[in-house]
């Protein structure tokens, strides 16, 4: 096989096999096909797409370039959850306990952020103590013992897709929802995920903005979920503003322990909620959507989610002591941005909000840029709130003064304020499975 006749083939709206396939993702791992012949190729499909059964091939073949988690050594049921990423989206946090706690088991792999948006794996380094790094016995050892472990992504977990991405970052080729759908659900597949929960976000913070274009990259990786076998099913979720109250590292941490007692933003616990529920049936837990909702909402209500959050951060080398007392370290310096005018809160938008988020210090502008897990943003308002003139709306930390004078700037810009009530997109528009 030559990769200039599979170029070429792709090109003119060919089918690859999964032979071909596999010459492809082996080739570029190994580094026998070169960065500008893989370009191409990524070019090829972004303009001509793919089928599903090419993209689950690519998938496989993605999935397995590197290390894969073989949870098949422990007993139970494995179900991922993936968010294709947003602002203030901490339900990681909040939901794994509660779905653990429902006896499902979660061994799960996260990220750290970049851009606007924020990544579980900086948000649980927040907590003194918490090692997001484990060796893989005492990973699956965890997960035996307590039912709950997250861990940052290993070095060699699907090395094609760490490969690829930065190549796509570079060649205009990232917006391919076959590359994007295969990227996502390799990660997936090469973690163990017998089922997969996928919270597609839409909306100005999120990386489709559109719903159509959102609907059809949860299509794209539900096909790819059946193609493979594993139950896969998919929430087109709303990221017009941020989700809950809190963005940045501590204070998310913060909001979530709150909601574990019972004292959560709404949008978070419900959208936690449904997730969670479609997690059960995922795991062959529950049939329906009902009892899923009942038996997860239970897990707040009863205090066993808390229970098993605390198991696992202990589990993990996390001190609660600050927790406990109801706090975690903010960073020090800090300013109100109140309502100029009275009004509703027509719009706080998630795009903007991260990326001032970002420039409090709590994202990162680069991967491998530092950040301050103080730093953040708590909004007193969400969309359709109204304000009194004079009136807090929100909350920004940081350690920096000059950072604190240009997020000023930015958090005028992400408030927009008007006389009428808006009509505010439902959290939930749809799901897919
Ligand atoms: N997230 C991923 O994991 N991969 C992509 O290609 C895009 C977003």
């Amino acid at each position: 096989m030559r990769m200039v006749d599979l170029i070429e083939k792709k090109r003119d709206g060919g089918i690859l096999s999964r032979e071909e396939i596999r010459f492809i993702i082996q080739g570029y791992v190994e580094g026998q096909i070169p960065d500008y012949q893989m370009s191409a190729w990524a070019m090829a499909i972004y303009f001509r797409g793919m089928v599903t059964e090419e993209i689950a091939e690519l998938t496989l073949a993605m999935a397995e370039s590197g290390d894969e988690i073989d949870l098949s050594v422990l007993e139970g049921r494995f179900v991922d959850k993936h968010s294709t990423g947003g602002v203030g989206d901490k339900t990681t946090l909040l939901l794994s306990p509660m779905v653990a706690a429902c006896g499902v088991p979660i061994a799960k792999m996260s990220g750290r952020g970049l851009g606007h948006t924020g990544g579980t794996i900086d948000k649980l380094s927040a907590i003194p103590g918490f090692k997001v790094e484990l060796e893989r016995e005492e990973f699956l050892r965890q997960v035996k013992d307590v039912g709950l472990a997250v861990i940052a992504q290993s070095g060699n977990i699907v090395p094609a897709d760490k490969m690829l991405y930065a190549l796509r970052d570079v060649t205009g080729t990232v917006p391919s929802i076959p590359l994007i759908a295969s990227s996502v659900m390799s990660k997936k597949i090469a973690a163990g995920a017998q089922g997969i929960v996928l919270d597609v976000k839409f909306g100005s913070g999120a990386f489709m903005s559109t719903l159509e274009n959102a609907r059809e990259l949860a299509k794209t990786m539900v096909g790819i979920g059946k193609t493979l076998g594993r139950d896969t099913i998919a929430v087109l979720s709303a990221m017009e503003q941020p989700l809950g109250n809190a963005i940045g590292n501590a204070i998310e941490v913060l909001e979530v322990w709150k909601a574990l007692q019972g004292k959560g933003p709404q949008d978070l616990v419900g959208l936690c909620i449904e997730l969670g529920a479609l997690m059960l049936i995922a795991g062959r837990k529950v049939n329906d959507i009902d009892e899923g909702r009942g038996q997860v909402l239970a897990t707040l209500e009863n205090g066993q989610a808390m229970t098993k959050f605390r198991e696992f951060v202990r589990a993990q080398g996390g001190d609660l002591t600050a927790l406990e007392q109801g706090s975690l370290p903010l960073a020090p310096l800090r300013a109100t941005y109140c309502a100029p005018i009275s009004g509703y809160v027509q719009q706080i938008d998630a795009r903007k909000i991260g990326h001032l988020s970002m420039v409090l210090g709590a994202g990162r502008a680069a991967k491998n840029s530092e950040i301050d897990l103080g730093a953040g943003i708590y909004l007193h308002k969400k969309q359709g709130n109204w304000v009194e003139a004079g009136e807090p709306v929100l909350e920004l930390y940081t350690s920096a003064e000059n950072k604190l004078a240009e997020g000023w700037k930015l958090a005028e810009k992400s408030v927009l304020l008007g006389p009428d009530k808006p009509v505010c997109t439902p959290l939930i528009a749809e799901v897919i499975r």
